[in-house]
């Protein structure tokens, strides 16, 4: 049976990425590790490890993006929670079996190689959750 491994991040969106480091990085203290783009999402992003996890900050980088309309509709704080599952293809056939509504019905790949995908609020108590598979 597939198996949720760990926290991988908590996501948060900002509306200011240099304002938002002023508090995570420099006054909490937390270090900055990547900063970048990410061109497919209209969006630039944020980690800041923490013991085994990252705080992800996402920033939208144009109007039409999905994160710039979330944005607008209930402005900034916590977007999504990821948690590392060791089979994504596995445990989505899982969730589906459970009837949980899916947002996206195959995993998709970043840039880096790590498969994701998004389980809807509707079916998780409103917290948008987001699988990873590293
Ligand atoms: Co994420």
């Amino acid at each position: 049976m597939p198996q949720i491994k760990a926290i991988n991040h908590v996501a948060v969106v900002v509306e200011d990425m240099e304002k938002s480091l002023a508090f995570w990085r420099d006054a909490l203290g937390l270090t900055l590790h990547e900063l970048r783009d990410v061109p497919a999402e209209k969006s630039q992003v944020a980690f800041l490890p923490l013991a085994g996890a990252e705080i992800e900050l996402v920033m939208p980088t144009s109007d039409d993006s999905g994160i710039a309309k979330y944005l607008a509709k209930r402005g900034q704080g916590m977007h999504h929670l990821c948690l590392e599952v060791d089979d994504i293809a596995g445990m989505m056939m899982q969730l589906r079996s459970k009837n949980i509504r899916l947002i996206n019905e195959e995993p998709r790949t970043a840039a880096d190689g790590k498969r994701y995908a998004f389980i809807h609020p509707e079916s998780t108590g409103g917290v948008l959750v987001e699988l990873y598979q590293v």
